[in-house]
């Protein structure tokens, strides 16, 4: 029997820190799965820079993508790639591709893959409700925009001192609305969820919590 934990919240919620560490916790597996959008942002980005592209093209690159996660880094067709992933810039193009539904369907084997004994550990937008529909604990992390601003610029000015809190705090809007209003595996959730807002709480806090329900 494998165990599922889905960790599901808009952008920089914590849920990647809290469901990694959760995962170490439990010796189980963890897929970041927003790992794999940005991945696919980054390619795009690589194959047409600074241009338009047509669903269909993007869709076509996938079947190039050989993505691997080996000793906490990210590596896309044998280059590692994981600082680069981080960009914010890189982040919404993920979210923006994302929102096509055929890239979806194509990445939804790819992550229910990831699902091995004894369990797994996952965060997104959609791991709850379309990729792990069955998962044992569903939870929804959130907290108020500014709060998220706040711990993405902290993080982010660290390698980038040209970073405002403004224009952080407008990407984050950006990406909930996009993210949250796309037609396809919106973020949402329902009554199967655990919502957990940590506006106020440590990662630390938010973990036993998550604990406590499991
Ligand atoms: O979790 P993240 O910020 O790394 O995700 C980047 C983008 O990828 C996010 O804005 C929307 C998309 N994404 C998604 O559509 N579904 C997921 N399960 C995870 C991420």
């Amino acid at each position: 029997m494998i165990k599922v934990i889905t960790i599901d919240g808009p952008a920089s919620s914590g849920k990647g820190t809290v469901a990694k560490i959760l995962a170490a916790q439990l010796g189980f597996a963890y897929l970041e799965s927003g790992a794999i959008y940005r991945a696919l942002g980054w390619w795009v980005n690589k194959h047409y820079p600074e241009q338009d592209v047509s669903d269909a093209q993007v869709v076509d690159l996938i079947a190039s993508m050989q993505l691997e996660f080996k000793a906490g880094l990210i590596w896309l067709n044998n280059e590692d790639v994981t600082e680069q992933l981080r960009a914010e810039s890189i982040g919404m193009l993920a979210s923006k591709y994302s929102s096509i539904a055929e890239v979806r369907a194509r990445l939804l084997q790819f992550q229910r893959d990831f699902a091995k004994v004894p369990g797994l550990v996952t965060d997104g937008r959609d791991m709850g409700s379309v990729v792990f529909p069955n998962a044992n604990l569903k939870v929804f992390l959130t907290a108020s925009a500014e709060k998220r601003a706040e711990r993405r610029y902290k993080q982010l000015h660290q390698f980038d001192k040209a970073v405002t809190m403004g224009a952080i705090l407008q990407d984050i809007i950006t990406r909930d609305e996009q993210d949250s209003q796309r037609s396809v595996a919106p973020l949402s959730y329902d009554s199967s969820y655990r919502v957990l807002d940590n506006s106020e709480l440590s990662i630390d806090e938010t973990i036993s919590l998550i604990k406590a329900w499991l």
